[in-house]
């Protein structure tokens, strides 16, 4: 195998080892991905100031975030169905994160339940919260989270509705899958990643599962999850949730300035800029567009946390530079978890603190919680 040097590279061995379908689930973006391609391109625009002869031999990039002391600025975003991109997806990620000094989201959709992922690793981890119409779900699934420990709780905002991502239809991954010709060959044909998942703890939505209080399967509960994405949601039950929830809470899926304006005002502790890495409003600006903006308005008032679009050491730098406390990955771990496992996300983590790591010596940032504007390069306007 080929030295793997870059978070595409893991991307590249992603690609084979597990059935197309799931590897677009994880890689593809809403309707015409112009949001998913704008968070890249936005952040890849972004240029460092080349700054010499500081002496850096003594650094940290060590931080705390959301009350958690941690070996980086970076966290691993929740994600869905994370134990069918490789069995057991959500333990061995948790374990990873922690092994790192990096910390772990586990998603309402999980595949693996809050207690199976408690039970695997020692310190705290997140939840994330998807509030469905059934609040008695959203009442368990927190007094679950409060007895597992997590740290914090995110409410995810973005989803009052699936955006829909074409491949996904195409490839019949739908709530009933669609068995295709090409299906059935490409799962045949990758019968690790069939093992894998088939020998893992659990096939199903573990949370939603353990709250019907039956296994209606894959599809019942992902058609349950389906019918149940609340529109009704609004800034009162931020209120209610805050009386369930004695904790931090944040508020995940925040792209707009008078939203994170509204949310300081809520009392929330914090907040990721997010458009749900392109998943949602195809349109809506890059979150490194948003970003400056949001946290020069609210960033001293709460915690603001960026994702959307980063695969590198520097695309950390430069979300911490524009005004992030600290960033969380998606695809970037997904594409580790689907090539090896957990090798695979412990050198996702390994691969973005070493670019990290030679990014702040190239800027001269001794301190990460220090970083500020000041190492990114603005051409002077003269005329
Ligand atoms: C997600 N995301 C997500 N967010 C969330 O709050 N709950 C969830 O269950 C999921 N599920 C999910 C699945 C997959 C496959 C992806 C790629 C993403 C969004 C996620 O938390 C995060 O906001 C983005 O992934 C960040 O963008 P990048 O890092 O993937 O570019």
């Amino acid at each position: 195998m080929t030295e793997i040097t870059n978070i595409e590279d893991l991307r590249r061995i992603a690609r084979k080892r597990i059935p197309r379908a799931i590897f677009d689930y994880v890689d593809s973006g809403a309707y015409d991905e112009i949001t998913l391609n704008a968070n890249r391109s936005e952040l890849a625009s972004i240029r460092f100031r080349q700054r010499v002869l500081i002496d850096t031999s003594k650094r940290t990039m060590e931080t705390e975030l959301l009350g958690e002391k941690l070996a980086m600025p970076l966290a691993i975003a929740p994600t869905g169905l994370t134990g069918l991109v490789h069995g057991n997806g959500e333990i061995l990620a948790a374990k990873a994160a922690e092994a790192a000094g990096s910390i772990y989201t586990l998603s309402t959709m999980s595949i693996c339940t809050i207690e199976d992922v408690a039970a695997a690793i020692k310190k705290p981890f997140w939840f994330q919260l998807y509030v469905f119409r059934d609040r008695e779900f959203s009442k368990s699934v927190i007094a679950r989270a409060k007895a597992a420990k997590c740290s914090a709780l995110f409410v995810t905002v973005d989803l009052p509705i699936r955006g829909q991502r074409h491949p996904d239809i195409k490839n019949g991954l739908t709530v009933p899958p669609r068995l295709t010709a090409r299906n059935v060959f490409d799962i045949v044909t990758k019968p690790a990643w069939t093992m894998k998942v088939l020998m893992g703890k659990r096939k199903s939505f573990g949370n939603v599962e353990a709250y019907l209080k039956k296994t209606p399967g894959l599809l019942g509960a992902g058609a349950w999850a389906n019918n149940h994405f609340d529109q009704s949601l609004n800034w009162r039950d931020i209120d209610w949730i805050r009386g369930l929830w004695p904790g931090k809470l944040v508020l995940k899926g925040i792209n707009d300035v008078d939203d994170a304006k509204t949310a300081a005002s809520a009392g929330v502790d914090g907040i990721v800029v997010s458009n749900h890495g392109g998943r949602q409003l195809d349109g809506a600006p890059a979150t490194a567009t948003t970003l400056p903006e949001i946290a020069s308005a609210v960033g001293d008032r709460l915690e603001v946390l960026f994702d959307g679009g980063i695969r590198s050491g520097q695309d950390v730098l430069k979300a911490l530079a524009l005004g992030a406390r600290g960033c969380l990955i998606g695809r970037a771990y997904l594409y580790g978890l689907a090539a090896m496992g957990e090798k695979g996300v412990a050198t996702a983590l390994d691969v973005i603190r070493k670019e990290l790591d030679a990014s702040m010596i190239l800027t001269g940032v001794k301190d990460i919680r220090k970083v500020d504007e000041r190492i990114l390069y603005r051409p002077a306007i003269t005329n």
